[in-house]
């Protein structure tokens, strides 16, 4: 399985914080955004990960995250020359999936909850059979989002990008996981009344062909997206609270990339050494001498 991160996008509304510099490489408390959504892709077992992002920004996310091996990672990056939609990700990436299954995540959204690798872990499997998943998690604001239905027994009936009058209150969050298929289906797509290849358009493709699963995920789990002022500070703010009180960090990629079994000891002292100074730092080096603490 192959990962893709979207990097890239406007970022209008985070202006002027957007002005010279990537939304994906705001800080959320104590890293960049950029790492939650990549040690998610970690976290469902992918080496193998595409970064897309904007001219602009290519050289900044390749300073921070280089070619990944410091974590047991093989990064590539592809520019998106201007944003022409989410599903763009398969138009351009098309070379990179080369006909096997592949995750897409969006680089401003922030998953967190019990359970997730094993939701991932099924997923994944799922994709790699076939078909496509997506995650539903349930918000207030629903007509900002895909908007998913459901029938009685749990099947997915309808699924509308950002409806007037949604249907139901469970959005699609920003995580995909497709099959091959997902090329073909990209490189037919028209852009939408706003001029971006939507990616509701490609699961509603799978939908129709009555191979997408929409997997639930219910309110024990936490799906952040950070792409306003308010929103970014929720999520820094969430981050924080659940690390100072539980003293371990989330998506913290050497931790995760040492956990999986991407890199060994002798990695994990390498990046103590890049990190030292920081309570980062120090973190890192508290898990190298003691192990894993939660
Ligand atoms: P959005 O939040 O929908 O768009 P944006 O990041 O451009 O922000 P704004 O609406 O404030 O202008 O994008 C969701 C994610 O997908 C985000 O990580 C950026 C990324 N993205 C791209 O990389 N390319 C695109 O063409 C689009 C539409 C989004």
């Amino acid at each position: 399985m192959k990962g893709i991160v979207l990097a890239g996008g406007a970022g209008t509304r985070l202006h002027p914080m957007t002005a010279v510099t990537s939304k994906q490489l705001m800080p959320v408390y104590d890293k960049p955004l950029i790492y939650y959504p990549l040690t998610t892709l970690m976290l469902a077992g992918v080496r193998e990960i595409l970064i897309v992002t904007t001219p602009r920004d290519l050289s900044a996310f390749q300073s921070l995250l280089s070619d990944g091996s410091q974590w047991g990672l093989s990064l590539s990056y592809l520019v998106q020359p201007t944003p022409g939609g989410i599903a763009q990700a398969y138009v351009l990436g098309a070379d990179f999936v080369a006909g096997g299954p592949s995750a897409l995540v969006l680089g401003d959204n922030l998953f967190h909850g019990d359970g997730l690798v094993e939701r991932l872990n099924s997923a994944v499997r799922a994709a790699e059979g076939g078909g496509a998943t997506v995650f539903a998690h349930q918000v207030r604001d629903p007509e900002r989002y895909g908007v998913v239905d459901f029938d009685s027994a749990g099947r997915a009936t309808s699924i509308e990008e950002k409806p007037p009058k949604p249907r139901s209150n469970w959005a699609v969050t920003g995580l995909y996981l497709y099959d091959a298929e997902v090329v073909e289906i990209a490189a037919n797509l028209k852009p939408s009344s706003r001029g971006e290849l939507e990616i509701t358009d490609v699961n509603r493709a799978y939908l129709d062909r009555g191979r997408l699963a929409v997997e639930r995920l219910g309110r024990g789990f936490a799906w952040l997206d950070t792409g306003t002022p308010e929103s970014l500070l929720d999520a820094a703010l969430f981050v924080r609270t659940l690390e100072q009180r539980q003293g371990v960090k989330i998506a913290c990629p050497e931790e995760v990339a040492h956990h999986m079994g991407f890199i060994d000891e002798a990695g994990l002292e390498a990046a103590v050494a890049r990190t030292a100074g920081s309570d980062y730092g120090r973190y890192l080096a508290r898990y190298l001498e003691f192990g894993r603490i939660g």
